[in-house]
């Protein structure tokens, strides 16, 4: 892409606006990017009201790319179902775009192997992705609280689990493990049977396996490496997606991509606003320059940047220099300043 790219910056709370910054000063060094700034989350609250103004969504939809750096805190926190949640903002947005396929990479680089809580046996050689479906089942399902009664629907249609099993079957290099408790939930049945279609009939050559999610939760802390595309549903995705993250040291490190909208796709860090440490310049900005990557590769077309950007990445703690969440004490700007430079 030789044109000027033109995102969206969301840098919403805790410590996103710290990150994002971070995530500017590497799209400077890279140049071809422009950005424009907009409220999410926490902050739209505070300006606008709502966790999701109008005007972002209009401007993401209007964009090439949205980049986005974490939502919440505890300013927002509540159990009144009519206050306004920063989350609110994030789910919003993604199904707003139709955002339902999200990617969600572990990859553990070796230099991180002893910073992970499992021992560098069982971690070194994982390269595994998680593909969660991320508009559906019961994220999106209606709510309610009724005299003291509380209840959250879990739906799925069949176009819905098509729609992400092919894009599993399409990212599989040795094969697709499709996670569901099709013991127990009439959803997980009916996503067994639509995957299974989906593969028998449109991707046959793909090894292809189901896995219960408590199974599955067990196997990615036993035997890590032996996962190559995880297909999930929404919630499983979100809590196996935690889990996954601290094979590569810490949740600092994970990145990801949400696609699937004929528009812009959406990228941002796995981890949160880490409100604890906001403002305190100690934020490992790693995720956030990994989901640059991300979206240099799937919404800019610009595969070798997204490229450097990941082997500077890798350099720099190769290198030795770690934020306190992988056990260091290097702060954030040191971080950045190093992997400019290893640009
Ligand atoms: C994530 C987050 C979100 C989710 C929250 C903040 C709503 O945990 O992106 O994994 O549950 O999807
Ligand atoms: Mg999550």
């Amino acid at each position: 892409m030789s044109d000027t790219a033109h995102i969206i910056t969301l840098p919403g709370d805790g410590i996103g606006p710290e990150i994002m910054d971070a995530a500017k000063r590497l799209m400077t060094e890279l140049g071809g990017i422009e950005w424009a700034d907009h409220d999410i989350g926490g902050v739209a609250i505070d300006n606008h009201g709502t966790a999701l103004p109008h005007e972002t969504l209009d401007a993401a939809k209007r964009s090439d790319a949205v980049l986005l750096a974490a939502v919440g805190g505890p300013k927002w926190d509540s159990t009144n179902p009519d206050d306004p949640r920063p989350e609110q903002g994030l789910l919003g947005i993604r199904k707003g775009l139709d955002l339902f396929a999200n990617l969600r990479p572990v990859k553990p680089v070796p230099a991180l192997y002893g910073s992970s809580p499992l021992r560098e046996d069982r971690i070194a050689g994982t390269d595994l992705l998680v593909i969660r479906e991320l508009t559906g089942g019961i994220y999106f399902g209606e709510k309610k609280r009724e005299n003291g009664v509380a209840t959250d629907i879990c739906s799925y249609s069949e176009s819905e689990i098509e729609r992400i099993a092919r894009v599993a079957f399409k990212s599989a290099r040795r094969k697709v493990t499709s996670v569901d408790k099709a013991n127990v939930l009439e959803t997980s049945r009916l996503w067994r049977e639509v995957a299974t279609r989906v593969h028998d009939t449109e991707f046959p050559d793909v090894a292809f396996e189901h896995l219960l999610v408590d199974n599955a939760a067990m196997q990615l802390v036993a035997a890590p490496s032996t996962f190559d595309v995880i297909l999930t549903e929404n919630m499983f995705g979100d809590i196996l997606s935690d889990e996954a993250a601290m094979i590569t040291g810490s949740i600092g490190m994970l990145p990801s991509a949400s696609l699937g909208g004929d528009g812009p796709g959406l990228f941002e860090p796995v981890h949160g606003s880490a409100p604890d440490i906001a403002g305190t310049g100690k934020a490992n900005p790693m995720a956030m320059f990994l989901s640059t990557a991300m979206m240099l590769r799937h919404g800019l077309n610009r595969e070798q940047d997204a490229a450097r950007v990941e082997s500077a990445v890798d350099a720099v703690l190769a290198g030795g220099l770690r934020t306190a969440d992988l056990g260091g004490d290097a702060g954030t700007a040191e971080v950045v300043d190093a992997v400019l430079a290893a640009l």
